[in-house]
């Protein structure tokens, strides 16, 4: 009689343990999921104070990094900095190395970009931070402007899966204010290309920001330095709420 309850009372310890452990197990889960997101070798165009930010949020993220200027020596100590993950080269070795690519310089160097590497460029997810400025970048700025800059970017790096991102963050944001708590910072996107868009929403979150997708490349005016969408720092809830207005709804 004492033998069989004792017995019960093993069978029960054990079933409570394996409840405790499926439950662990499952609190597990996301973590586990987010380890086996995908890492990348991201080519960066333009390591300056966009560039810079993002090169170190993503290293951070376990994504490997060839950081790049006309004048290479000058970020060796930035590429130690970083760590293993890192290397430092010219734009041309990043745009070779990068499956996925960031370009981030003045605007007027798209088109020499597009046309010097578009044999490394072609077919890969390319991230453009670029904004268009008269004063800086002459008068094909005026015409970017005229265009749509989602529509200009590809035109100029033509043969890649383009998206627009991280144009409207302030350099300063961008390095300091990643993962926000409890107001993550949305980094509106735009692309044409739906592969394309998942990298650039898995990147936006390993820099500890919110991706919310506006539409294809031509709705990137949403998003351009002046528009609404650009005038603050919104959380993706309210970005999207912003989207979802009659008046403002985007060709999605
Ligand atoms: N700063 C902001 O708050 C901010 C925010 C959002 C978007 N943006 C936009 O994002 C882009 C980058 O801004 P940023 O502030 O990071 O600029 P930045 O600090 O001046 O850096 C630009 C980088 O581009 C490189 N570069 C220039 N011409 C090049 C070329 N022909 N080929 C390869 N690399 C070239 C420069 O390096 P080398 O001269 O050594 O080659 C420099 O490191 C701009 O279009 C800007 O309008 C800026």
């Amino acid at each position: 009689m004492q033998l069989n309850s004792s017995r019960a009372s093993l069978a029960h310890f054990f079933t409570a343990l394996l409840i405790v452990i499926s439950l662990v197990a499952l609190s597990m889960q996301p973590a586990q999921a987010q380890n086996a997101q995908q890492k990348y070798k991201i080519g960066i165009i333009g390591t300056g104070k966009i560039g810079g930010a993002l090169a170190r949020h993503w290293v951070k993220a376990g994504h490997e990094v060839l950081i790049s200027s006309r004048h290479s020596e000058q970020l060796q100590d930035l590429a130690n900095e970083l760590g293993p993950r890192a290397k430092a080269g010219t734009p041309r070795e990043a745009a070779a190395f990068g499956e996925v690519i960031l370009v981030s310089v003045p605007y007027a160097a798209m088109p020499q970009i597009g046309k010097d590497y578009a044999a490394e460029l072609a077919g890969k997810v390319v991230l453009d931070t670029g904004n268009p400025f008269e004063g800086r970048d002459g008068p094909m700025a005026v015409e970017a402007l005229k265009k749509g800059t989602g529509i200009a970017s590809q035109e100029f790096l033509a043969g890649t899966r383009l998206v627009r991102a991280f144009n409207c963050i302030p350099a300063a944001s961008l390095a300091n204010d990643a993962n926000r708590a409890p107001r993550r910072i949305a980094i509106p996107l735009a692309g044409d290309d739906a592969q394309a868009l998942e990298v650039a929403q898995q990147l936006v979150q390993d820099a500890g920001f919110s991706p919310v997708v506006v539409g294809p490349l031509a709705a990137a005016v949403r998003f351009e330095l002046g528009k609404e969408l650009a005038s603050k720092q919104y959380t993706a809830m309210e970005m999207e709420a912003i989207l979802s207005r009659p008046e403002t709804a985007p060709a999605r």
